[in-house]
């Protein structure tokens, strides 16, 4: 009854010797090599299925993320132009900004005019302003801050005129 399924042993024991051998070894390197796969595999998977972890996370972060965003675009960080914000520049006096290469000076409550940060003496950077005007540090030049003219020490012309544009609170290059 069983006994007709036997010729499968007496076969394969004649070839089993090379084949099996050659595909012992593939598999024992197919195995070795596969098992860390799937066990990377499966630990992703069940990761990544596991909502737990995932949307909790999310769900905690995300709010409190868009609430700061929020609070910070609407602030005035807004990030892709403006780089300064008019509570930054001083009525009657101004604020240098080193890294837009800008001067921005508020001579009347709301007029904000924007000049150039090089001085037109001998190309150092101004760094103050006040209510006298913008400053100089290497000789002394003073500049007007309505129309960037030289009121004051070696410079003979006007710092270089910048437009600028005021949205809101927000100022930026025009
Ligand atoms: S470089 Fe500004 S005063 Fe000389």
């Amino acid at each position: 009854m069983s006994q007709p399924t036997e010729p499968r042993t007496t076969r394969p024991t004649d070839q089993r010797p090379t084949l099996s051998r050659r595909h012992a070894l593939g598999g024992v390197a197919g195995v070795g090599l596969g098992l860390p796969l799937l066990a990377a595999c499966g630990g992703d998977d069940s990761s990544a299925t596991d909502p737990a972890g995932g949307s909790g996370a999310s769900s905690g972060g995300s709010p409190s993320t868009a609430g700061s965003e929020g609070a910070e675009g609407s602030g005035g960080s807004g990030g892709s132009s403006a780089f300064a914000s008019t509570s930054d520049v001083p009525v009657g006096s101004g604020a240098v900004f080193p890294d837009e290469g800008l001067v921005v000076t508020q001579p009347t409550e709301g007029e904000f005019l924007g000049f150039s940060i090089t001085c037109t003496h001998q190309g150092c950077p101004v760094d103050s302003v006040s209510d006298a005007g913008i400053s100089c540090p290497c000789h002394g030049s003073i500049f007007d801050l309505s129309s960037g003219a030289p009121t004051a020490g070696p410079a003979t012309s006007a710092l270089g005129s910048v437009s600028l544009t005021v949205d809101g609170d927000e100022i930026s290059r025009a």
